[in-house]
C-alpha cells in the first residue's frame, strides 16, 4: 500500500495552499459578517485551474484526478470554507456531471466556460418537500415536442444568484417515479425564471443560497441531460461523487481549526506554562488529530476508489459521514482549547465550528449517508 503523494500531488496541494493563505484569508471575517459573495477571489480560482479540475482538458478542464481535487478542497476550506463550496458544487456536481453524461453539443457550449470560471454551475435537486427524498420532485418538466416547459421550486441552492448555468431536476412522468425524472441545463435570465431573497445562514455565509421559482420556463430539448428518464440517476451518480468533495471540505475545516488550536496552545501561558503542557490539552490535540487522521484515510480511500473507476457510493457515504461529525467534534474542541478568544470572532475558530454544521446536512445528510451505507453493508 504507497500512502505518498505524487510529486504533482504536492505541487497542487501547494499552490492550494498558498492561494487560500494569500487570497483568501484576507477579509474571510468580513465576507462572512457581511454574508459577501467571494467574487473576485472566485474568478482567481478559475484562472488558476481550481473550478474545472477534474474535467476533460478538451472543454478546458484540469484532467487531474480525484485525490488531486481533494487535496486543493482541503487547503481551500481550511481558510474559507464558503469558497470552497462554490468550488465543489461547480467541479463535482456541475463540471462533472456535464462533461461525464452531457452531449457534446453541451460541453462545447456550457462546459467549457463553466470549467475557466468564465460562467458559474449551481445544481438543483432540493425543494420545499424534496431534500433527502430526493425520488419525491414536484417540479414538473412537460414536454411539448421541442422544449419542455419547466414549473416548480427549488430551495437552499449553493451559487443561487452567482451562477450562469443550472442544471435542474424535474419530472416529467409521474406515473414513472424515479425512471420519469430528467435534469436539464437551464440559463439565467430565461423568461420565467425567478431567483428568490438570499437565505440567512449560520455559516458558510459569503456563499450565496437561494429558492428559485421556474413559472413556464422554456428549456430546448437539447438541454435534457442523457436519454428520457435518466434524470434520478443522474443526480445520484453525480451526489456520490459530490460527497466526496463535501469530505474532504468536512476534513479541511477540522485540520484548519485543529492547526489553529495546536499553534494557539503553544503560545498561550496558564498556571506558568504554554497551556500544551497540559494533559487536558495534550489530550484534546491527540483526540483531534487522530480523527482528522482517520478522516483523511477514509477521504483518501474513496477517491481513489473514483479514480481507479471502482464504484464509490459506499466509500464516499462512509468518508462524509465520518469527516463532517470530525468537522463538528474538533472546531468545538478548537473553541474551547481557545477558551474565550474561540468565542470572538478574529480568532477564526468561532466561523469554522459555525461552518462545520452544513457538511453534515447538505449533498445528503448523515442520516441519508447512513441509509446508504447499511444498505451497502447489507447487499454484499
Ligand atoms: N448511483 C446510481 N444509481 C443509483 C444510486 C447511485 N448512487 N443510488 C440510487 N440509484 C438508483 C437505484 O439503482 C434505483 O434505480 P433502479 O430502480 O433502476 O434500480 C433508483 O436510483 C432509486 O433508488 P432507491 O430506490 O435506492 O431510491 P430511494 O428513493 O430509496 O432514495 C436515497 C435513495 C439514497 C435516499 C436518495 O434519495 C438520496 O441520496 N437522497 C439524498 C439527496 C441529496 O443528497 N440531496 C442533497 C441535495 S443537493 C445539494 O445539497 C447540493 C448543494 O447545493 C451543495
Amino acid at each position: 500500500m504507497d500512502f505518498k503523494l505524487t510529486e504533482e500531488h504536492i505541487m497542487i496541494r501547494d499552490a492550494a495552499r498558498d492561494f487560500a493563505r494569500n487570497e483568501l484569508l484576507p477579509g474571510v471575517i468580513e465576507r462572512d459578517e457581511k454574508q459577501e459573495f467571494p467574487s473576485e477571489q472566485i474568478k482567481k480560482m478559475g484562472e488558476l485551474g481550481f473550478l474545472g479540475m477534474m474535467a476533460s482538458p478538451e472543454f478546458g478542464g484540469g484532467g487531474m484526478d480525484t485525490i488531486s481535487y481533494i487535496l486543493a478542497m482541503e487547503e481551500i476550506s481550511k481558510i474559507d470554507a464558503s469558497a470552497s463550496v462554490v468550488m465543489s458544487v461547480n467541479n463535482s456536481l456541475v463540471c462533472w456531471g456535464i462533461d461525464t453524461y452531457g452531449s457534446q453539443e453541451q460541453k462545447e457550449k456550457y462546459l467549457s466556460k463553466l470549467t475557466t470560471g468564465e460562467k458559474l454551475g449551481a445544481f438543483c435537486l432540493s425543494e420545499p418537500e424534496a431534500g433527502s427524498d430526493a425520488t419525491s420532485q414536484r417540479t414538473t418538466a412537460i414536454d411539448k415536442g421541442d422544449h419542455y416547459l419547466l414549473n416548480g421550486t427549488k430551495n437552499w441552492i449553493t451559487n443561487g444568484n452567482s451562477a450562469d448555468y443550472y442544471i435542474v431536476i424535474a419530472q416529467t412522468d409521474r406515473e414513472k417515479k424515479h425512471k420519469g425524472i430528467n435534469a436539464f441545463i437551464v440559463e439565467k435570465g430565461v423568461k420565467g425564471f425567478e431567483i428568490g431573497p438570499k437565505e440567512q445562514k449560520m455559516g458558510i455565509r459569503g456563499s450565496d443560497t437561494h429558492s428559485l421559482n421556474f413559472n413556464d420556463v422554456k428549456v430546448p430539448k437539447e438541454n435534457r441531460i442523457g436519454e428520457d428518464g435518466f434524470g434520478f440517476k443522474f443526480a445520484m451518480k453525480t451526489l456520490s461523487g459530490g460527497r466526496i468533495g463535501i469530505a474532504a471540505q468536512a476534513l479541511g475545516i477540522a485540520s484548519g481549526a485543529y492547526e489553529l488550536a495546536l499553534d494557539y496552545s503553544k503560545q498561550r501561558k496558564a498556571f506558568g506554562t504554554e497551556i500544551c503542557n497540559h494533559q487536558a490539552i495534550a489530550f484534546k490535540l491527540a483526540d483531534m488529530y487522530t480523527s482528522i487522521e482517520a478522516s483523511r484515510h477514509l477521504v483518501m480511500k474513496a477517491a481513489w476508489e473514483k479514480d481507479q473507476g471502482a464504484n464509490y457510493d459506499l466509500s464516499g457515504a462512509m468518508a462524509k459521514v465520518y469527516a463532517s461529525k470530525t468537522a463538528m467534534d474538533v472546531t468545538t474542541e478548537a473553541v474551547q482549547v481557545h477558551g474565550g478568544n474561540g468565542y470572538v470572532k478574529e480568532y477564526h475558530v468561532e466561523r469554522l465550528m459555525r461552518d462545520a454544521k452544513i457538511t453534515q446536512i447538505y449533498e445528503g445528510t448523515s442520516e441519508i449517508q447512513k441509509i446508504v451505507i447499511s444498505r451497502g453493508i447489507l447487499r454484499d
